[in-house]
């Protein structure tokens, strides 16, 4: 049960709901609980594997698979997240989740997914270096600047993640205690805030606008400057191996 203070005339919350699979029959929760653990342990598995592999082999020392690594022990943080937090919903027919465990959900979820969408771009800016300028490849990305390179791509998600944390936690809620989504994101909860938030949504358009478009934008431009470039390689042989690159 949540439950619920009264502090004057409003109610506070402070246990959310987020939507349960309660009503579904026990068979179809179990065999929920199998497919999401399964899938769950796979992708553990293999993002595992990837690190595993790119710090045991001295010849995989190279500056994209440092970044595959990264990627993947982002990956791995992110579906813990997101379906750990399932898992346990399912397993435990709880699915009541505390204010501080919905508010630390909800600043993992956005600090992975801004950290991955970043670097992501970091990525593509790696493949236009190694293909557009394969002899200076080497002395570009050196150790200083992947670890550059790297710490850009992950700081980005600090900012984002405490700032929309701090700001959707601190408004006022009261109503309903029902998170209708199986996670803690930003319109669920915001939904549930009895408060004045338009400067908030204003706030929450533009970060997912620079957020999701800079990468973007990043991504593309690489790809585009690549493309360009393999289309100027006259050899049809030279041009495959630059594809397959
Ligand atoms: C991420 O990449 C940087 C730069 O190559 C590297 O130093 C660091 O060890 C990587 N981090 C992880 C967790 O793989």
């Amino acid at each position: 049960m949540p439950i619920l203070m009264a502090t004057g005339n409003r109610t506070e919350i402070s246990e959310f709901i987020p939507m349960s699979f309660s009503s579904l029959p026990t068979e179809i929760q179990s065999l929920l609980f199998l497919t999401f653990l399964t899938i769950y342990l796979v992708t553990l598995m293999g993002k595992s594997l990837v690190i595993l592999v790119t710090l045991a082999d001295l010849m995989l020392h190279s500056p994209m698979y440092s970044f595959l690594r990264n990627l993947s022990f982002l990956e791995i943080g992110f579906n813990l997240v997101i379906v750990a937090k399932m898992l346990g919903t399912l397993l435990a027919q709880d699915t009541t989740i505390s204010f501080l465990g919905c508010a630390t959900q909800m600043y993992f979820f956005f600090f992975f997914g801004v950290a991955e969408c970043f670097l992501l771009a970091t990525m593509a800016y790696n493949h236009y270096v190694a293909i557009c300028s394969p002899l200076h490849y080497p002395v570009i990305m050196n150790q200083r600047t992947r670890a550059k390179l790297a710490t850009a791509s992950w700081f980005p998600g600090f900012p984002v993640a405490t700032v929309q944390t701090t700001w959707l936690f601190s408004f006022p809620f009261c109503g309903t205690n029902k998170v209708n989504h199986f996670l803690c994101d930003s319109l669920p909860v915001l939904k549930l805030v009895c408060a004045y938030t338009a400067l908030f949504e204003i706030y929450a358009i533009i970060r997912t606008i620079l957020v999701v478009m800079i990468p973007c934008l990043l991504i593309l431009c690489s790809y585009t400057l690549i493309a360009a470039a393999i289309l100027k390689i006259p050899l049809a042989k030279g041009k495959h191996k630059a594809f397959s690159t």
